[in-house]
């Protein structure tokens, strides 16, 4: 069984003897824990000797309105399932150990990159991200770092982050974990009535199917500003017809940019592009991406 800390400083007296000789990876999460979380682990058990999650629901990340109170809290389930998977020390602390004042009054922004795509209808959530994350990598001063790809953008600020802040530490990014019909695992999954839960694959579908057309479009050289908003709406169609309200579907570089259309027309420094979703069904706020590598194989 993993030992769960519940103070920052006992845990750091755990850590620091340890860190010396041992590798310490830390995995992140917010609790009710699934298939994808453990893979994470199982990840950072790979590249660490010693493996840290950190389970707390932090209100700083969730705006007026959203679902900070009902987000599932099921510390004892989520303890059995990190042994399952043999993660060393679980970190949970209260909201007052994390936050001696709330809201902070300092403050991790991550400017441009948090305005767009989930930045857009949540202002606020990259700032509560990126202040716990900042906290949890002070207080665990991990070797390495595990973030699931699924939030594609969080990915990316906390990058950005750690190059900017100067913290030594590796962040590693892993694959999207799916269900068996492709919906990627969330734990807002739950949320979702099991009428929802049979829709809520489209969301995947069309990705996949967007995919390959805009890799088809590109590698005809028929690829261009028009012809991507004429295959975005097609592909925003079938998600509303299946019932899902968007928040946005989008087509960015792989680093988040705008697409150089130019470079297409030209063909010359042409970059993977990567497509973004995030849509609500019923209750629940789904988001999932989608690679089209350039000159490579789709990568479902
Ligand atoms: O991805 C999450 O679960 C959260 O945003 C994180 C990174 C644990 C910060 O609270």
């Amino acid at each position: 069984m993993p030992i769960i800390y519940h103070h920052i400083a006992s845990l750091q007296d755990t850590l620091n003897l340890l860190r010396s000789q041992q590798r310490i990876a830390l995995v992140p999460t917010m609790g009710n824990l699934h298939a994808g979380h453990l893979q994470l682990v199982k990840m950072a058990k790979q590249h660490a000797d010693i493996v840290v999650v950190s389970i707390f629901v932090n209100p700083t990340q969730f705006g007026i309105g959203e679902d900070f109170d009902s987000y599932p809290r099921t510390l004892e389930a989520d303890v059995a399932k990190l042994a399952s998977v043999d993660a060393d020390y679980v970190f949970a602390p209260s909201i007052d150990e994390m936050y001696p004042q709330l809201p902070p009054p300092t403050k991790v922004t991550a400017g441009n990159i948090a305005m767009q795509l989930c930045g857009e209808s949540r202002p606020t959530h990259f700032d509560g991200v990126g202040i716990v994350v900042a906290k949890l990598f002070n207080i665990v001063q991990p070797d390495v770092a595990f973030f699931g790809q699924k939030d594609y953008q969080q990915l990316a600020i906390i990058k950005q982050l750690v190059r900017d802040l100067s913290y030594q530490i590796k962040i590693i990014g892993a694959p999207i974990v799916r269900a068996q019909d492709g919906l990627a695992l969330s734990s807002r999954n739950q949320y979702l009535t099991d009428a929802e839960r049979q829709t809520a694959p489209v969301l995947h579908e069309v990705l996949e199917d967007l995919a390959e057309q805009l890799a088809q479009k590109i590698a005809a050289d028929s690829f261009d500003e028009s012809v991507l908003q004429s295959l975005l709406t097609k592909a925003a169609q079938r998600i509303t017809q299946a019932g899902f309200e968007i928040d946005y579907l989008q087509v960015k570089t792989t680093d988040l940019q705008a697409i150089d259309f130019e470079a297409f027309k030209l063909k010359e420094n042409q970059q993977d592009l990567i497509i973004l979703v995030a849509a609500t069904l019923g209750q629940a706020r789904l988001l999932d991406n989608q690679l089209v590598l350039l000159n490579r194989p789709l990568v479902k």
